[in-house]
């Protein structure tokens, strides 16, 4: 018998309804049947030069050994600095900012630091799939409030409705990854007056916070005072420097909040890796003007994608943020859309994400996500096989 099994401890899973992400499913299959893999949402091609030299730099200038728990200060400092010209949000270096090994371990430490068992939580579907599994790791129960196509607004009444004292968090996300809808300053009103004078928190996802297109701006809620003193804000380095594979975020929130926040994060990973925080910090202070061109850089590839998939018989509005653009097939096939999203992998060979993967209770929608942070010929191929079908 082999050893482990002659153990037989299985545990009980605290996640039971959850298996290998679609992401990583999708992914997986694109590499068996070679086929072009517009379904993950990263990059396939590398961030700055210069960047990466700095890496290098001090990797090999003595930076190999553990960052302070909150973070470099030289980072945290071009953070603060970055907030303020951007969101004229003035934060505290040393006690609001803390860099963390990607956003999802700044979103897990900041559900972490508010959930405690028998707390609600909103949730706006489709949402990003660690949201839901952090808050229930943590004895919270999710509300999942649905947003539908095309537009995906959220539905302020039904959010009012929904809230009772046991209501502790609202979970944001702008640019909304799938849908790459942003919030509008009407929703900005709403949540103001929603969360006015009530114990709740917000925590606000904003990786794609430098991918806004045609001329919109980012409500960051960084830029609301009346937000701000009850607001986790998370950020992505690897979205906005196209280095997803580094693992590196932050996280911006009032020293009170951030102080429970870092108890969390202690105790998970300590601190993030030391030389890219160096390398970022050196990049930030040297290029301050990267992240305000990523919108341009995005919006000249999803205007690609769009324009070739324009003769296809997919339906689709263009993506106001992030780097996805959705696309109803429903004049293609009746399929539903993960069947979908297979065949079209095995048989059309491009790799795509079903939407319905995003919702507790898929709404009747046939919609599948395709992320357009791709090379051009990667683009152009795809596409040519798009409008074949
Ligand atoms: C909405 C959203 N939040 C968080 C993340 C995670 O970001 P990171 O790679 O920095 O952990 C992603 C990555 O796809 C995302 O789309």
């Amino acid at each position: 018998m082999h050893f482990f099994e002659s153990l037989a401890m299985i545990p009980v899973s605290k996640l039971p309804d959850s298996g290998t992400t679609i992401f990583t499913v999708m992914s997986a299959l694109a590499e068996k049947h070679q086929a072009i893999n517009l379904s993950q949402g990263f990059p396939d091609f590398d961030g700055p030069e210069a960047l990466r030299k700095r890496v290098s730099w001090h990797l090999d200038h003595g930076h190999n050994q553990y960052a302070p728990l909150a973070g470099v200060a030289e980072l945290r400092e071009q953070i603060a600095a970055k907030v303020e010209i951007l969101y004229g949000a003035r934060v505290d270096p040393a006690t609001e900012v803390t860099v963390t090994p990607g956003a999802t371990e700044a979103l897990f430490c900041a559900i972490s630091a508010v959930i405690h068992p028998g707390d609600e939580a909103i949730v706006f579907d489709p949402a990003y799939d660690t949201y839901d599994p952090c808050i229930r790791l943590n004895g919270g129960i999710v509300h999942h409030i649905p947003m539908v196509y095309p537009d995906f607004r959220i539905d302020w009444q039904r959010v009012a409705d929904s809230i009772n004292d046991r209501t502790r968090l609202i979970m944001l996300n702008s640019p909304h990854n799938p849908s790459g809808s942003l919030l509008s300053e009407e929703d900005i009103d709403a949540l103001k007056e929603l969360v006015a004078g009530r114990n709740m928190y917000l925590i606000s996802d904003e990786v794609y916070e430098h991918i806004v297109f045609d001329g919109q701006a980012h409500q960051s809620l960084l830029r609301h005072p009346e937000l701000t003193s009850r607001t986790f804000a998370v950020s992505s380095f690897g979205k906005t420097y196209h280095a997803t594979g580094w693992r590196i975020g932050y996280c911006v929130a009032p020293a009170r909040l951030m102080a429970e926040f870092l108890k969390i994060h202690q105790f998970i990973n300590f601190s993030t890796n030391t030389p890219m925080q160096y390398a970022l910090a050196d990049f930030m202070r040297d290029s301050p003007e990267f992240p305000t061109q990523l919108g341009a850089f995005y919006q000249a590839r999803r205007d690609l994608f769009c324009g070739l998939l324009e003769p296809s018989r997919f339906r689709f509005t263009p993506s106001s943020g992030s780097f996805f653009q959705l696309a109803d097939y429903s004049t293609i096939s009746n399929q539903p859309d993960t069947e979908f999203a297979l065949h079209l992998t095995r048989e059309h060979g491009v790799a795509v994400i079903p939407v319905s993967v995003f919702y507790r209770e898929p709404p009747d929608q046939q919609v599948i996500r395709f992320c357009f942070a791709k090379g051009e010929d990667t683009l152009r191929q795809a596409a040519q096989r798009l409008i074949a079908l």
